[in-house]
């Protein structure tokens, strides 16, 4: 319900902060495992203050789905923390999708990058299907060329999983492999996921930009660097520009009239560049996250061979080794999708989601939650909930099997990798698509294993996305 003025009284319980900084210095190198101890003292809903920001963190299935299927939206927006502050600035002070207040505007954005993203993603005539099969075979050829010998694998597959996006967003057939800004891009998207994780100083407590200046200069540089990366590809596509042939997401935003938005979202006029700033959040959101569950996933694999021998087995038995895995095996292969789904929920790439705001005061499990207030959704609370899982931190892709060995739907719906709701993860269907074919392309040719000389730290470090630890693996081809 929503209450026109909120008393102070019955609001959550939570731990005891710090003046001035609150629970910063108290949330440790993975906040994630704090909030889960912290939730066993003060239930699902716990109050903290980050710097001088009010914030609620929400945790377990029931809490958090009542928080983000509300229809009235009371959790839908984004604060105005200081480095979203900076992406709006050099956005020609105007909103970005990812980042920006949940408003009219914000509707008629995600409403067409939602369009074009469907438009250029869509598997119906195979040609995405065929995009990311020819870039996980590049993948897998450029691990094999290691001979089997230890090495970092990130490199090749962050340059694979941001080639698929790359090509979507800026126009098919051509090879990153020779694009300097490409590659410069690669190596800059690490830095801008350790800038904007849940917890960074400077967005809570922006008077330390005067402190540690540095930081803040070197935010700025990113983001002016990958605008000028947007910008010099949009200035390519402009000068080629045909309405009648729109070869990626770049065109259809240009070509998409804006003068003509549909009725229910008339209040809401959004410029074109806006909309083309979506190009930004695609490829930041879109890249990370992928290749970050395949490192994790290709660390899974190493350490635990006889779920990798396993899913061999499923994957020779349905497509066998002449051909090239097709999404339309997905539903013959139980096991190899519920190793996916295993690899998102033992690594929770996404412990927060992005960090929510309140729209107006509300209610939550009886706790009154003011209007902008900070909101942590602890994604990562359902992954590994107790109740919820035998022995959450095994690593067990059979957990996702009904009594006859198919996949349980509903169990994969105990965890929500993508979020939920408004704010829900716009390119879920390509990232699903993504890491099936990737990865069953990957374990089909591929055996991948731990090299002697190696321990493996099977946490992570924590960002907006949570990363595995730099790790060295052995990569045999298959006979
Ligand atoms: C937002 C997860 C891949 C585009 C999100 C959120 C999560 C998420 C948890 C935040 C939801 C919230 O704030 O409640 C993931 C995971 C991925 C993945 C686990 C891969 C394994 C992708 C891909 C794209 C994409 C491939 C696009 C090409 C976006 C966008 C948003 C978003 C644009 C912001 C939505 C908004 O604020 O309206 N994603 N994502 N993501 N994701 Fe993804």
């Amino acid at each position: 319900k929503h209450f026109g003025s909120i008393s102070k009284r019955n609001v959550p319980p939570g731990p005891w902060g710090f003046p001035i900084v609150g629970h910063l210095p108290l949330l440790g190198d993975k906040p994630q495992e704090t909030f889960i101890r912290w939730r066993e003292t003060y239930g699902d809903v716990f109050k903290i203050r980050m710097g001088s920001w009010d914030t609620i963190v929400i945790n377990g299935q029931h809490a958090v789905r009542h928080a983000l299927e509300r229809i009235d939206d009371a959790y839908s927006g984004r604060p105005n923390f200081y480095t979203m502050k900076v992406l709006k600035d050099l956005n020609s002070n105007e909103n970005t999708l990812a980042f920006g207040e949940f408003d009219s505007t914000w509707f008629v954005h995600r409403k067409l990058a939602s369009k074009a993203l469907r438009t250029f993603s869509n598997t119906r005539n195979h040609s995405v299907q065929d995009l990311i099969t020819e870039e996980a075979m590049y993948m897998t050829d450029a691990l094999l060329k290691h001979n089997g010998r230890p090495f970092f694998p990130d490199s090749e597959i962050k340059t694979s999983v941001g080639s698929v996006i790359y090509q979507l967003c800026y126009g098919r057939g051509q090879d990153v492999r020779k694009d300097d800004l490409f590659q410069t891009f690669l190596k800059s998207a690490d830095e801008f996921i350790k800038f904007t994780g849940a917890g960074n100083p400077v967005d809570v407590m922006p008077w330390l930009r005067h402190i540690m200046p540095w930081k803040t200069y070197k935010f700025r540089q990113l983001v002016t660097k990958f605008k000028k990366f947007r910008d010099i590809k949009i200035q390519e596509h402009k000068q080629d520009f045909a309405i009648d042939h729109l070869r990626d997401i770049t065109d259809a935003f240009l070509a998409e009239d804006l003068t003509d938005i549909d009725d229910k979202c008339k209040e809401g006029q959004i410029s074109r560049n806006r909309l083309l700033s979506t190009l930004q959040d695609l490829f930041g959101a879109g890249f990370s996250t992928t290749s970050t569950t395949l490192q994790w996933a290709i660390l899974f694999m190493a350490s635990n061979p006889d779920a990798m021998k396993r899913v061999q087995a499923e994957i020779d038995t349905v497509v066998g080794s002449g051909r090239n895995v097709e999404l339309s095996d997905r539903s013959k292969m139980p096991l190899t999708e519920a190793t996916i789904l295993e690899t998102m929920r033992l690594s929770s790439i996404v412990p927060f989601a992005l960090p929510h705001y309140t729209t107006m005061d509300t209610i939550l499990n009886g706790y009154n939650i003011k209007k902008d207030t900070v909101v942590f959704v602890n994604l990562h609370s359902l992954a590994f909930d107790n109740n919820t899982w035998n022995n959450p931190n095994a690593f067990q892709p059979e957990r996702f099997f009904s009594e006859d060995r198919q996949l349980d739907k509903e169990k994969a719906n105990l965890f929500l990798p993508f979020g939920l709701g408004r704010r829900r993860c716009l390119g879920e269907y390509l990232a699903l698509t993504e890491l099936f074919i990737f990865f069953t392309t990957l374990i089909q040719r591929c055996n991948f294993v731990r090299p002697d000389s190696e321990t493996y730290a099977m946490d992570g470090v924590f960002g907006l996305t949570y990363n595995s630890k730099p790790y060295k693996v052995s990569v045999v081809e298959r006979t």
